[in-house]
């Protein structure tokens, strides 16, 4: 064989090593259910508490679970962190059209867009939470559905505000714990 020939035999060799060992890495691509992924239970998973089942997300729900039912009464503790938890979401979502005193003068009231009712009405003051409740989920007339942008407990907790700003034009001397009252003096004008 003369030099040249046995050049060419090596060349066709490698050539051939080069395609066999693409065809079979070929045959070895995982496929979709041997993916780089955690099984449920796997316990080295990389995650700080080793665990590949994560935790579920706070506000996670059940796909069988009706996504606006809610309970006859108001759940809410009747607590200062409702109520400022309330407060901050009633300035953030009602205020612009109900104002900060629920009295239905909110900046885009004052530039033309409907005037919703006071809270402090009669009618509205005797309504109950459920009915607050169920006009932020659903809407009302014109004003538009919440259900989509309040968590179901902020829900509850801007009618607790509600109830505290409705108090706030019509609490009595008596409403007060006698013990209390002599604070009230103390009070700025
Ligand atoms: C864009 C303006 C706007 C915003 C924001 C808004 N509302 Fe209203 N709301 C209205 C208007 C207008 C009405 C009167 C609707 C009608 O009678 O057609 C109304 C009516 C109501 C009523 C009275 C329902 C009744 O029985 O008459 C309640 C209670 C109420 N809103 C609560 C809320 C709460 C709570 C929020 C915040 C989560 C909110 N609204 C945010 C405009 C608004």
């Amino acid at each position: 064989m003369t030099l040249r020939a046995c050049r060419h035999r090596r060349a066709g060799t490698a050539a051939a090593l080069i395609l066999l060992s693409l065809l079979l890495s070929a045959c070895e691509q995982p496929d979709m259910a041997n993916q780089p992924r955690l099984d449920t239970y796997q316990s080295d998973s990389g995650f700080a508490d080793g665990m590949a089942a994560r935790p579920i997300p706070e506000g996670t729900v059940h796909r069988d679970q009706a996504l606006n039912e809610r309970p006859t009464h108001n759940p809410a503790p009747i607590n200062r962190g409702t109520l400022h938890r309330g407060r901050q979401q009633f300035e953030i979502f009602c205020a612009p059209c109900h104002g900060r005193n629920g009295s239905g003068q909110g900046v885009i009231v004052q530039r033309g867009f409907p005037a919703p009712p006071s809270y402090h009405l009669p009618r509205l003051r005797q309504a109950s939470d459920a009915h607050f409740y169920d006009v932020i989920t659903h809407g009302y007339g014109v004003m538009y559905p919440y259900a989509s942008r309040i968590r179901p407990a902020d829900r509850w907790a801007i009618v607790t505000y509600i109830r505290a700003l409705q108090l706030s034009r019509n609490a009595r001397i008596d409403d007060v714990p006698e013990a209390l009252r002599p604070r009230l003096r103390e009070a700025p004008p």
